[in-house]
């Protein structure tokens, strides 16, 4: 399920949700995708708040709305994109996912899973997160 094509998709979803992130105090929009085994790919866009640390990242938004609203699914695959064109002075790390996300993708993925991070290309999730908390 996860060949070029399906992460191009993945990827080109990542990126128009963009448009949908509410981030008026940091100004950095981030779309997520996440593919499920049924083939059906859940957006999300990263949702910020007058009180900063209420902020939900964009990874989060789309595991959180494919968990909710897909529960029998798998989740496969994940592309995260703030803009790469945007940062290209900052850096790659500004690209990254954040801890914390990475966190919630050990919970519903598995280690061999790629997420494919625009401007950098596809990480497995045991690369991202080698050693996460488990219970
Ligand atoms: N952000 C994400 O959406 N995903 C990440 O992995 C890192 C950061 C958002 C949160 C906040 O709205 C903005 O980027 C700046 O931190």
């Amino acid at each position: 399920m996860t060949d070029a094509n399906a992460i191009r998709r993945l990827a080109d979803a990542a990126r128009a949700a963009r448009a949908g992130a509410y981030a008026p105090y940091s100004k950095f929009h981030v779309g997520a995708a996440v593919l499920l085994d049924t083939g059906v790919i859940m957006a999300g866009a990263n949702v910020e708040n007058a009180s900063y640390g209420l902020t939900c990242c964009a990874e989060r938004v789309a595991m959180f709305a494919a968990r909710t609203q897909h529960p029998q699914a798998s989740m496969i695959a994940l592309a995260v994109s703030c803009g790469a064109d945007d940062f290209v002075h900052t850096g790659n790390h500004t690209r990254m996912p954040c801890g914390a996300c990475r966190q919630v993708m050990v919970e519903f993925m598995t280690p061999d899973a790629p997420i494919w991070i625009d401007g950098v290309g596809a990480r497995t999730l045991s690369e991202l997160l080698p050693t996460p908390f488990k219970l």
